[in-house]
């Protein structure tokens, strides 16, 4: 399966940091933010990676991930997102690298403890449609929201004033190639976005999408409030080493590098 990896965006909620470079390329800790969902990828065995960023910053990513074999990447991939039209309008942009395939798509901003090897494993045998992964959360308003019933998702609602459940969405999606022609049919929302609730909520129309509750802790870094958050769990994590790649490796490969 390849991999998807959304980094566009202004990043306005982290002005002025933003304005010098991208916001996934600010330091969480002692990396570059994109690094971690590199990382999830990677530690599921998914090494054909796609990076779709935007702004005025992205030649950024060159800079710092070249062709991504010093990461232990097989193939990485980019891709340009004009404006910030939202993650499915993003996710568009990945049609022809998905070549007709299965993809694992993860929001740049998003950081998780663990890995998902076991999520996307299902998510190969799963015959079709879509797979999402829950995470019980203190503020659910601040994501989309599953509503659950009887062990089943009815609805998810993006930002819910009332949620009606802690679990969120987490920006770790899986999807069979009907994505693209789901994307498709989106309107904007009132942020004048395409949602990627909506794609998920068609998937639940169409009785395909299945879910996983994430084991371990799960963030995202868009706001100062969650990247400093983020950078507090990522060195909790390094001190009791439990790191996914063993950065020793990739420290020493990026020394090295001409
Ligand atoms: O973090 C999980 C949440 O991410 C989900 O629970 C929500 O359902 C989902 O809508 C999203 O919510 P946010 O409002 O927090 O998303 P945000 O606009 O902060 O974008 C998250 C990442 O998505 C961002 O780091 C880069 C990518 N993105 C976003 C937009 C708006 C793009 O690549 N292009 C875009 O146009």
């Amino acid at each position: 399966m390849k991999g998807v990896i959304l980094a566009g965006g202004l990043g306005s909620r982290l002005r002025p940091l933003t304005l010098v470079t991208n916001k996934h390329l600010l330091p969480v800790y002692d990396r570059p933010m994109i690094y971690y969902p590199l990382e999830c990828l990677l530690a599921a065995g998914i090494d054909e990676i796609l990076i779709v960023t935007g702004g005025e910053h992205a030649g950024d990513f060159l800079k710092l991930l070249g062709n991504g074999k010093l990461l232990g990447l097989r193939d990485l991939h980019y891709t340009y997102q004009e404006g910030e039209g939202g993650i499915a309008e993003a996710l568009q942009l990945a049609e022809d690298f998905a070549e007709g395939g299965k993809i694992c798509v993860i929001l740049g901003d998003n950081i998780i403890e663990k890995n998902i090897r076991q999520a996307v494993g299902e998510f190969f045998t799963q015959p079709r449609g879509a797979k999402i992964l829950l995470k019980e959360v203190e503020h659910p308003e601040r994501f989309g929201v599953a509503k659950i019933e009887n062990d089943r998702i009815v609805q998810i609602i993006e930002k819910p004033k009332d949620p009606p459940s802690n679990y969120a969405v987490t920006g770790i999606y899986m999807y069979d190639n009907d994505v693209f022609d789901i994307t498709r049919t989106l309107e904007p929302s009132e942020r004048g976005e395409l949602e990627i609730t909506d794609v998920n909520n068609e998937y639940l129309r169409r009785g395909t999408l299945t879910f996983d509750i994430l084991d371990g802790w799960w963030t995202d870094a868009g706001t100062f409030e969650s990247l400093h958050r983020a950078g507090n769990l990522v060195a909790e994590r390094g001190a009791n080493a439990t790191r996914i790649v063993e950065m020793k490796s990739l420290a020493e490969a990026l020394a090295t590098r001409p």
